[in-house]
């Protein structure tokens, strides 16, 4: 496949995995994708398994990632994980603003900006979430949606920030569910993010910018998905927990 941007493909373990479970499954994609050198390939475990996973990745192909991170250095905040403490197991990407945090941890926009200047200021690289409801789908709301927690979500961030960070299309009607939204949904998704992207920062910036597609990515949907003009890679949930499928997904994408 012919593009400008170098795919990404991620993959999104949610809760799921102890750290000897974890170790099974990142051997395996070690071993099923050590040719790989046309696709960024991530991986982002739980917190409790990026010891395991991290000793691992170091010397292949795949990329650390976490889930979350917390928007402070350090203090008094029970529970919570800094940049830097991801740093210290060579984690090089943070998932931000996922819809499920969204959702069940109530975290807004200016929440995920601020966690998204944390990450950068430790020189990690954040992938920034967005995405509509069923709901705001069907509502035609789906571009001011977006357009709203773009704005929102990189607020503050510079040029050459931006440039460092990965956004994710994620509609959250196709989350889980098995509906993967068509290629087209995705590729005028993608275009529209763009746009805004020219509009918040530059024409240029927006053209280096990568924008992978999550929700329900599938062996038998990656290649039409991974084939639209502004479709950069994906961020893969359920199908990131076994090696057969994140692989199958990878190798279809190529
Ligand atoms: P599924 O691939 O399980 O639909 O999850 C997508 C997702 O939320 C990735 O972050």
């Amino acid at each position: 496949m012919n593009k400008d941007r170098k795919l990404i493909i991620a993959g999104n373990w949610k809760m799921h995995k102890t750290a000897a479970e974890a170790l099974d499954l990142i051997v395996g994609l070690k071993r099923e994708l050590a040719a790989i050198k046309e696709v960024d390939l991530v991986v982002c475990p739980p917190f409790t398994a990026l010891g395991a996973v991290s000793a691992e990745v170091l010397d292949s192909n795949l990329r650390l990632g976490a889930q979350n991170v917390s928007e402070h250095n350090g203090g008094a905040y029970t529970g919570e994980i800094s940049a830097l403490m991801l740093k210290e197991f060579s984690v090089r990407y943070v998932i931000l603003g996922h819809s499920e945090r969204r959702q069940y941890q109530g975290e807004s926009n200016e929440l995920v900006s601020r966690k998204a200047l944390a990450t950068h200021a430790a020189a990690l690289k954040p992938i920034v979430c967005i995405g509509e409801t069923l709901d705001e789908r069907q509502a035609n709301r789906t571009e001011t949606v977006l357009e709203t927690q773009l704005k929102g979500s990189l607020a503050g961030l510079t040029k050459d920030q931006m440039e460092e960070t990965v956004l994710a299309y994620e509609p959250v009607w196709a989350i889980g569910t098995g509906q993967t939204a068509t290629a087209e949904q995705a590729q005028s998704a993608h275009a529209f993010i763009r746009k805004v992207l020219v509009s918040l920062f530059d024409e240029s910036i927006a053209k280096r910018v990568r924008i992978q597609y999550g929700g329900s990515v599938k062996p038998s949907n990656a290649r039409e998905l991974m084939s639209q003009s502004d479709v950069d890679g994906a961020l893969v949930g359920g199908a990131s927990l076994e090696v057969r499928s994140f692989t199958d997904i990878v190798k279809h994408s190529i």
